[in-house]
C-alpha cells in the first residue's frame, strides 16, 4: 500500500481511525480500579506509568493500515493510563507514524516520547523532531552504545537548550554491557534502556545495581524476548499460583520485571490494541513478591 501523506491521514474518515471497542476487550486487571503502578524517575521524582509501548518493527511503514493500528494502540495506551512510547530514528517510519497519530489528535501532552539517535548528529536530531512533529522530546537516548568512551556531551547541551527533558543510553547486546557500565559511570544519564526478561536476567547482576547507584531510571527493552516467551508457554494455562497477580501470560512476564523496584518501566512492543490493553493490565493489582518471583523463574526454566 502506498504511503499516506500527513494531509491524507488527517482526512481519513473518523470511522477508519476509530478504535474498535471490541478489540479493546481486555483481561480483568486492565479494567481494574486498582491504582496504577507508577515509578519515580530518579533525576526528578516525576512519576511515570510503569508499562509503556515499544515500537521497533511494528510501525515501519507509514501506510494506512499501519496508521490505523498505531492509532488504536496509542489510544489503548492512553485510555488505560499509560504514557511512555519508545521509538528510534532507525525504526523505519515509526517516528513519522507516531507524529501523524499523536499530534493531529491533540495527544502530545498525554504521552512521554522517548526516541533514539545513532550518534550525536544534529541533522539526525532535526529529522526525528520533524517526524515526531514536536519541538521537545521527553527522552533522547543514544542507541546501542558500544564504546566505553562514548560521550553524551552533545545530548547534555541539547537538554540544556530544552530540546529534551531527559537523556539516556540503550543496549540490548550483552557484549556491550561493559560500555553501558562505563558510560553510566562517567556520563550519569537520566535513563538506561537494557534487555531484561524473565528468561534473560543478565541485567539483574550488572546493570540494575549500577543504575540504582547512579540514579538512572531503567527501561526494559524486549521484555517478551521478542515474543520468545509466548512461544515457550503456548498451549499452557497460567498456573493457579500466579493468578493472584496476573490475568494473562503477558502480565505474568511483565510483572516479573516490575517486581524489581529498580525497574522504572517496561516497554513491550505491539501493533495490536488488544495486546496493548493486556500489557497495561500489568500496571494494576499486586506485584509478585521475592518468593513468587523465584517460583516464576523456576517455572520458566522448567519449560
Ligand atoms: N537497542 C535498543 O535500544 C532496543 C532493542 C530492541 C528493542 N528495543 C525497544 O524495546 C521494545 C520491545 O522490544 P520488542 O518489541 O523487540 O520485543 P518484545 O516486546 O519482547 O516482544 C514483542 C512481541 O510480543 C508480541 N506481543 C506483545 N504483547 C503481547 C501480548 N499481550 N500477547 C501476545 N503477544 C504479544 C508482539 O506481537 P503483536 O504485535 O502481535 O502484539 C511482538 O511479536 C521495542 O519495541 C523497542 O522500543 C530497544
Amino acid at each position: 500500500m502506498a504511503a499516506l501523506t500527513r494531509r491524507q491521514f488527517a482526512i481519513l474518515p473518523a470511522a477508519a481511525l476509530a478504535v474498535d471497542a471490541a478489540s479493546l476487550t481486555s483481561p480483568a486487571f486492565a479494567q481494574s480500579t486498582a491504582p496504577l503502578i507508577t515509578r519515580p524517575i530518579p533525576a526528578t521524582g516525576e512519576s511515570l506509568p510503569a508499562v509503556g509501548l515499544g515500537t521497533a518493527a511494528v510501525f515501519d511503514a507509514a501506510d494506512a493500515a499501519t496508521l490505523q493500528k498505531a492509532s488504536a494502540v496509542v489510544r489503548a495506551l492512553i485510555d488505560n493510563g499509560g504514557k511512555l512510547i519508545d521509538t528510534a530514528s532507525t525504526y523505519g517510519d515509526a517516528e513519522r507514524v507516531l507524529g501523524d497519530v499523536i499530534v493531529p489528535a491533540g495527544l502530545r501532552e498525554k504521552v512521554f516520547i522517548a526516541t533514539k539517535l545513532e550518534s550525536p548528529d544534529v541533522e539526525e536530531l532535526k529529522r526525528s523532531l520533524n517526524r515526531l512533529q514536536t519541538a521537545k522530546l521527553d527522552l533522547l537516548q543514544l542507541h546501542n552504545v558500544s564504546n566505553p568512551r562514548q560521550s553524551l556531551a552533545a545530548f547534555k547541551t541539547w537538554k540544556a537548550q530544552g530540546v529534551c527533558r531527559y537523556i539516556g543510553i540503550t543496549s540490548t547486546f550483552h557484549g556491550t554491557f561493559p560500555a553501558v557500565e562505563a558510560i553510566l559511570g562517567h556520563e550519569k544519564p537520566d535513563f538506561v534502556q537494557i534487555d531484561y526478561s524473565i528468561d534473560d536476567r543478565e541485567a539483574e547482576k550488572r546493570i540494575l545495581p549500577l543504575a540504582a547507584e547512579v540514579k538512572a531510571a531503567v527501561l526494559t527493552a524486549v521484555p517478551f524476548g521478542r515474543g520468545r516467551l509466548f512461544r515457550a508457554v503456548r498451549g499452557r494455562p497460567l498456573p493457579d499460583w500466579a493468578q493472584s497477580f496476573a490475568a494473562s501470560w503477558a502480565q505474568f512476564f511483565l510483572k516479573y520485571l516490575l517486581g524489581d523496584p529498580r525497574v522504572t518501566a517496561v516497554i513491550p512492543g505491539t501493533a495490536d490494541a488488544t495486546h496493548m490493553t493486556d500489557n497495561l493490565g500489568a500496571m494494576r493489582g499486586p506485584l509478585p513478591d521475592a518468593d513468587q518471583r523465584r517460583r516464576m523463574v523456576q517455572f520458566v526454566e522448567s519449560l
